[in-house]
């Protein structure tokens, strides 16, 4: 459905009466004004800006060399775009785990330079100081378990998290506690769908799942791997919904052959 711009703008509240009536959150990723402005028109309840930017906007192998700097540069423009969605920023890679100041100086200047929403941080136990001392200072924030794209160096690879009970018992008592110290919702990304939905049931607040199965609260995707602008990634979990590599690369051709065989401008298309 359409949203209009009468239409209520959706609050981390919002989020949590959606979880408790049953209606599923829908949350993809954005980076610039212009596309953002789109999915905030389709109807979007959450943007994410996330910090895959580092991967589709900027070319790089990992989520990690992407800087404070670069994501607010990416957040404002989001931002400036939206009427309705909340607008969620990840907090980059060193610019929370070092220790709580950092990380509540980090949402500040997000919250402040971007006008963002809330912000987003992976991890459990391990940030449990960051994220208290981030909301102590009013700033909701999502945590994010289970593939934690800013670990990637110590997993080594990209394969589904928490298949082992150890790592399955973690998952679930660092969900309980970010519920516990004040989290508004969590992402969980490429679990085994069964964990998953036992996350979604056991908690009050959404749990939002990229590659965790339909049972949970909502889902979210990488906007570039549901528009087919990458060709190389292709997980299990993607739906992709339109092939705009192929789209634009012909579209590119062809305006190649227009202005080489001189047809375009033409006429009409010249002052
Ligand atoms: O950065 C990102 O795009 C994310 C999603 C995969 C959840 O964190």
């Amino acid at each position: 459905m359409a949203s209009s711009s009468e239409e209520k703008k959706i609050t981390t509240h919002t989020l949590q009466e959606m979880k408790r009536r049953g209606e599923k959150i829908s949350m993809l990723t954005a980076y610039d004004f212009s596309l953002a402005r789109i999915l905030d028109d389709a109807g979007i309840d959450v943007l994410l800006v996330g910090d895959s930017a580092s991967n589709v906007m900027a070319g790089h192998e990992t989520t990690l060399p992407i800087t404070l700097d670069q994501m607010i540069y990416h957040a404002s423009s989001v931002v400036r775009a939206v009427k309705r969605a909340l607008v969620v920023v990840d907090l980059p890679f060193g610019s929370y785990q070092g220790n709580s100041k950092e990380a509540l100086n980090s949402s500040i200047r997000i919250m402040k330079e971007s006008g963002a929403h809330a912000v987003k941080l992976e991890g459990g136990k391990e940030v449990k100081e960051s994220v208290e001392r981030i909301l102590s200072a009013g700033v909701p924030v999502m945590g994010h378990l289970g593939l934690t794209p800013q670990s990637i160096y110590k997993f080594g690879t990209y394969v589904v998290r928490a298949r082992e009970e150890d790592e399955a018992k973690k998952l679930i008592e660092d969900a309980h506690l970010l519920e516990e110290i004040g989290c508004f919702s969590i992402v969980l990304e490429k679990i085994p769908a069964s964990l998953a939905a036992r996350v979604a049931s056991e908690l009050k607040i959404p749990i939002i799942g990229i590659g965790a199965g339909g049972k949970v609260d909502g889902q979210v995707l990488v906007l570039h791997d549901v528009l087919g602008i990458n060709k190389e990634f292709n997980p299990r979990f993607l739906r992709r919904y339109m092939s705009l590599y192929d789209d634009i690369k012909k579209a590119t051709e062809k305006y190649i052959e227009d202005v080489k065989s001189k047809s375009f401008p033409n006429e009409k298309e010249q002052y």
